[in-house]
């Protein structure tokens, strides 16, 4: 803002795109906005609706062709409609059906149309946003943005204002170095939804999140998955016991898992891509020929491009925006959140942030509890968390009770013949107070909400153990974990 209060006409005019004479005719309100959040992905778009929804003159910049960013393009939304559509043909193929009752004929693909269905979620979700900005005010500044100041942006050659700017622009995925993502043979996520052909054998480097789940969509549909993980278990982050039991369970669906293991390099060449391991500690290298690589070691915040040091921010070493408990960045006026911050990037915190800064923004009171940020693998079947680790508790000198219940002793999981995995809660040996629920089941994406809002309200495993859960539900175990905790579940 300058001395006189306006925005706009001087950066206009800064910027070269107004002449002395104009400055008089332009539009100052149009480029001066109360909020401008950059990338309209999960964070950003909720944060811009949010800051319109209390009043603040807000715009969303955004380069991608479609509003709600990786999640909704190329994230979550695709991905699930894939696993989604993927178990369904696993299921009619060899799953369970014909013990059911339900005969069915023989099984074929049509991966075009399963292709269809998945653009056809995106379509209707970022559609969706589209509508959710117009209904509730939000420009929509099309375009990529870069700062010029500490309160001044560039997008497509026109320069905007803003009282305040919070960026939301999100992650990218992470290269390999040696390994070149041509998105053919060698894809990254986004490669790994669109291939036009169930490859004969797809080799997925990192045994995270993305890996393991798009590497089942591709294992039901008939591709041989191995996977190369560099760590001597998969998952990382997830508790010690559910990664183990989720390693026993992939390998018994047919997934070859190769941990402590390292590529040092990949040769496409001919028919196949020729990739070079060796053991994650050094040893003798070994060659494996795959069809398809996906690479997916992990993501890194997208932040290149914006001209940051036009607006004074730094970047940590992990080359993510720095932001205290209410998203401020060093630079007054300008806030970050998302998957550019540290934590974990998932698109409910980005989405909760989003909420929590539009609201300090509108002089209300936004606050996130990033000790309870539940966060789901979409595997078969599920895996969910919230809270601390059995690991990270100890490690910070927690004495610690813990509550294990098998889902083979689950009433409703055993008629529906889904007895795989346990749900295990690691309560304060002291307090009971509950620290940390972690769940193999084949909907334990579901089951982990209601560990999520005991532990946002500070229960205890007696709280929960006390709470009335209907029956049958996969959710009973989850009481019985608790039960666990004191030694007195009923059904083990
Ligand atoms: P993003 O969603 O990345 O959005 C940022 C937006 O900013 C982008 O659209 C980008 O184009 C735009 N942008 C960047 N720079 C600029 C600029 N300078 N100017 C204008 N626009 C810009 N998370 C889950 O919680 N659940 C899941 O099931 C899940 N599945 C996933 C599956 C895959 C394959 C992937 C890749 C990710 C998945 N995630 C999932 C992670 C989730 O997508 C991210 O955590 C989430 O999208 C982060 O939201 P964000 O708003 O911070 O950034
Ligand atoms: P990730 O961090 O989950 O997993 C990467 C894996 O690669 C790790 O196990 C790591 O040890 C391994 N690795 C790193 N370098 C390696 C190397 N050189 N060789 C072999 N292995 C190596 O990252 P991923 O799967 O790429 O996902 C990125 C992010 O996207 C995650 O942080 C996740 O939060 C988010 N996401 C969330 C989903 C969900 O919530 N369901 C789904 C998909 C992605």
């Amino acid at each position: 803002m300058d001395a006189t209060g306006c925005f706009g006409r001087v950066a206009l005019y800064v910027s070269g795109q107004l002449s002395s004479p104009d400055i008089e005719e332009a539009d100052v309100a149009d480029n001066d906005f109360d909020v401008i959040v950059i990338g309209a992905g999960p964070g950003g778009y909720v944060a811009a609706i949010r800051a319109a929804q209390l009043g603040l003159k807000t715009a969303c910049v955004e380069s991608r062709e479609t509003l709600g960013g990786t999640c909704l393009n190329v994230g979550c939304i695709p991905s699930k409609a894939l696993l989604h559509a993927s178990e369904l043909f696993e299921e009619a193929n060899h799953g369970t059906l014909a013990k059911w009752g339900v005969k069915v004929g023989k099984v074929e693909l049509d991966l075009e149309a399963m292709h269809a269905g998945r653009l056809e979620a995106v379509k209707g979700l970022t559609g969706g946003i589209e509508f959710l900005f117009k209904k509730n005010k939000v420009t929509w500044l099309k375009g990529h943005a870069k700062f010029t100041g500490k309160d001044s942006i560039d997008v497509a050659g026109t320069a905007y204002m803003a009282k305040n700017f919070v960026i939301a622009t999100g992650s990218s995925v992470t290269p390999l170095p040696g390994v070149t993502i041509d998105q053919k043979r060698i894809i990254d996520s986004t490669g790994a939804l669109e291939l036009d052909k169930v490859p004969g054998h797809m080799v997925v480097v990192g045994g995270g999140v993305i890996g393991l789940e798009l590497g089942s969509v591709w294992r039901r549909l008939g591709a041989k998955v191995t996977v190369v993980e560099f760590l001597d278990q998969i998952l990382p982050g997830m508790d010690g016991e559910v990664r183990k039991e989720a390693n026993k369970l992939f390998k018994k669906q047919g997934f070859d898992i190769r941990t402590s293991t390292k590529v040092t390099k990949a040769e496409a060449g001919g028919e196949n891509i020729k990739l070079i391991v060796e053991p994650a500690k050094g040893g003798d290298a070994e060659t494996i020929e795959a069809d398809v690589v996906l690479v997916s070691i992990g993501r890194r915040p997208n932040t290149e491009g914006l001209d940051l040091d036009k607006a004074g921010i730094a970047l940590n070493k992990q080359g993510q925006i720095e932001v205290d408990h209410d998203f401020r960045t060093g630079v007054a006026g300008i806030y970050a959140i998302g998957d550019v911050t540290p934590g974990p990037m998932l698109a409910h915190k980005a989405e909760d942030e989003g909420i929590a800064v539009a609201e300090i923004l509108a002089g209300q009171i936004g606050i996130v509890n990033h000790e309870v940020i539940p966060s789901v693998v979409y595997t078969y079947p599920e895996i969910a968390a919230v809270g601390k680790t059995e690991e990270e508790a100890k490690a910070e000198g927690v004495e610690v009770k813990v509550g294990k219940f098998p889902m083979i002793a689950n009433s409703r999981a055993k008629t529906n013949r889904d007895t795989d995995g346990f749900v295990k809660i690691v309560a304060d040996a002291r307090t009971d107070r509950v620290l940390g629920v972690h769940i193999i089941a084949s909907v334990a994406g579901t089951m982990i909400g209601q560990a999520a809002q005991a532990m946002e309200f500070g229960a205890t495993s007696e709280d929960i153990a006390y709470t009335c859960h209907a029956h049958p539900t996969h959710s009973e175990a989850i009481k019985e974990a608790a039960m666990a905790v004191n030694g007195k579940p009923i059904h083990i």
